[in-house]
């Protein structure tokens, strides 16, 4: 008889729970027979590369690879061989094939998610239509950069969501080096934000980008208008022609002011938190250049082709899935916490939140069942070595057991002494280890419980098309983990009530409850 994903969990929570140190032990019988391999043989079996060059039609050969290790995982060969048969009992395959066919696999809003089609993978229409799109985009950052606007020395960049954390992430992570361009990405309709940014740009030196796939966001269009006032009165002629409009809603822009030959459209398929690679991502070509901006896609392109064209648990993405549900769903881990060893990865954490939480945050499945089991952990974490001495006290001997996601790169992003970043590896090594192997302490204030998993991805260097595979292997981590809960990981109604409450108390005339009217009196709101 077929089993059903609901037996196959309940089969995955039966397997026995060796501790790590006793899955390192290489005695260990994997039951039927068959050793469970320990040791080096356990790291070669959850170990894996992937070399960026695959992929790449233009340089196949570039160097450059990302090690991936979850030999501290509690995953063995009959934990594997169960999320396996879960990912057939859910039909993982079919749902891969529709995701680079360009079908539509977000039902409750009739749309495909068309990501990968900006870096050439995908439907070949599709492929052709993102190209020009991007193309299109690299024609107005080569003109900017050769003065078409005159002498341009600062980008305000203003967006929210999906339309900002990319940005942010990719300028941070890329330009630390060298900034052809300064970008300042501005989010929160706090005008706080957009003061700060005003501070360090000169208005005559200034463009605007304004980002978003609605054009409808209300901090986004308050910001721009905004942005265009602080031209005008600084003395700006024209303060519109200095706009850049990054939309799926061309019509949107024209209608609010903004000329059709400065619109950078992308695809209405193309999903918020998936932007980075289409013309939400022109600032970061703005600081990069185009050519670092395509070395991302080619890296992000690495990771699709490895991602659609493996199987079972040498897909290394898969693999990932596998063990964030293990925790989330057999161990009942509740959190999720990733930190990156490396200042140029700081916002990596908060580009994930969205990503997971706003993709996998659910509580029904795609054909509006309830779900069998917790969706999304809540994704947190910050950078090492700093955390070490914030939040990893909790790590080591709080209550809860928390996956851990160590990234590191082996080429450091400094020129001092190289101690720095040897200093800085070696501690990211060591937590994994203390973590996994703890420590009988003389009293239990001083008992580390040890048997606390984590992975490493570990980046041969933190170059563009890294930073593009980086991401692009979280997206389809977060896909993969969707299909095995059966739910539907690219619609976001969740943020949508909040959304309209405000807007409702924008237009007032309504009635809250006793609280939140107390709020809007104490706040001189409600006249
Ligand atoms: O509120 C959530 C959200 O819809 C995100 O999914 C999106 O990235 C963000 O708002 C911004 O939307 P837009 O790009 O349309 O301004």
């Amino acid at each position: 008889m077929t089993k059903t994903a609901a037996d196959l969990w309940n089969e995955l929570e039966s397997i026995p729970q060796p501790t790590l140190l006793e899955l390192f032990s290489s005695q260990r019988d994997g039951g039927e027979g068959v050793d469970e391999p320990g040791g080096k043989a356990r790291v070669e079996m959850l170990t894996g590369r992937l070399e960026l060059g695959a992929g790449r039609e233009d340089d196949p050969m570039a160097p450059g690879g990302i090690l991936f290790d979850w030999s501290k995982t509690h995953l063995d060969r009959a934990v594997l061989g169960k999320f396996e048969e879960l990912a057939d009992a859910m039909k993982f395959g079919e749902h891969r094939s529709k995701l680079f066919a360009g079908e539509i696999v977000n039902p409750t809003e009739g749309r495909a998610a068309d990501h990968t089609t900006l870096r050439g993978v995908g439907d070949a229409a599709k492929v052709e239509e993102a190209a020009a799109l991007i193309d299109r985009m690299g024609m107005l950052v080569e003109a900017i950069h050769q003065g078409a606007f005159g002498e341009i020395a600062h980008l305000i960049h203003i967006g929210i969501g999906g339309s900002a954390l990319g940005p942010a992430l990719g300028v941070d992570a890329l330009s630390r080096d060298l900034s052809l361009c300064d970008v300042h990405v501005v989010s929160n309709i706090d005008g706080a934000a957009l003061e700060a940014a005003f501070a360090k740009c000169d208005p005559a030196k200034t463009l605007i980008a304004v980002a978003s796939k609605t054009f409808t966001t209300i901090e986004t269009m308050t910001n721009a208008e905004s942005a265009l006032k602080w031209l005008a009165d600084n003395d700006v002629d024209d303060p519109s022609g200095r706009v850049i409009a990054l939309t799926a809603n061309p019509q949107g822009a024209v209608d609010w002011g903004v000329d059709e030959t400065r619109i950078l459209p992308f695809q209405e398929s193309v999903g918020g938190r998936y932007s980075i690679w289409s013309s939400i991502g022109f600032p970061i070509a703005m600081a990069v250049g185009m050519e670092d901006f395509r070395e991302m896609l080619a890296g992000a392109a690495a990771i699709d082709v490895h991602f659609r064209d493996t199987d079972g648990r040498g897909n290394l993405v898969l693999r990932a899935a596998f063990s964030d549900l293990y925790y989330s769903r057999v161990r009942k881990c509740e959190t999720r916490a990733v930190f990156a060893y490396d200042e140029r990865l700081g916002l990596f954490p908060d580009y994930l939140q969205q990503l997971e939480m706003e993709s996998n945050g659910k509580r029904v499945t795609a054909d509006m069942q309830p779900v069998d089991g917790p969706t999304a952990p809540i994704t947190w974490g910050g950078v090492g070595t700093d955390a070490q001495h914030a939040v990893f006290q909790l790590l080591h001997q709080g209550t809860h057991l928390i996956p851990v996601d160590f990234i590191a790169s082996i080429a450091p992003g400094d020129d001092l002494d190289p101690a720095h970043h040897r200093i800085l590896l070696m501690n990211c090594f060591a937590q994994g280890a203390a973590l996994m192997a703890g420590k009988k302490g003389k009293d239990p204030a001083r008992n580390y419980p040890g048997d606390r998993p984590s992975a490493t991805i570990l980046c041969d260097d933190l170059d563009s098309a890294t930073l593009g595979a980086l991401i692009a292997f979280h997206e389809h981590r977060t896909f993969a983990n969707a299909v095995l809960m059966g739910i539907n990981p690219f619609d976001q109604f969740g943020v949508e009530l909040g959304k309209q409450m405000a807007n409702a108390i924008e237009e007032g005339g309504n009635e809250f409850d006793a609280s939140t009217e107390g709020l809007l009196a104490a706040a001189g709101l409600n006249e």
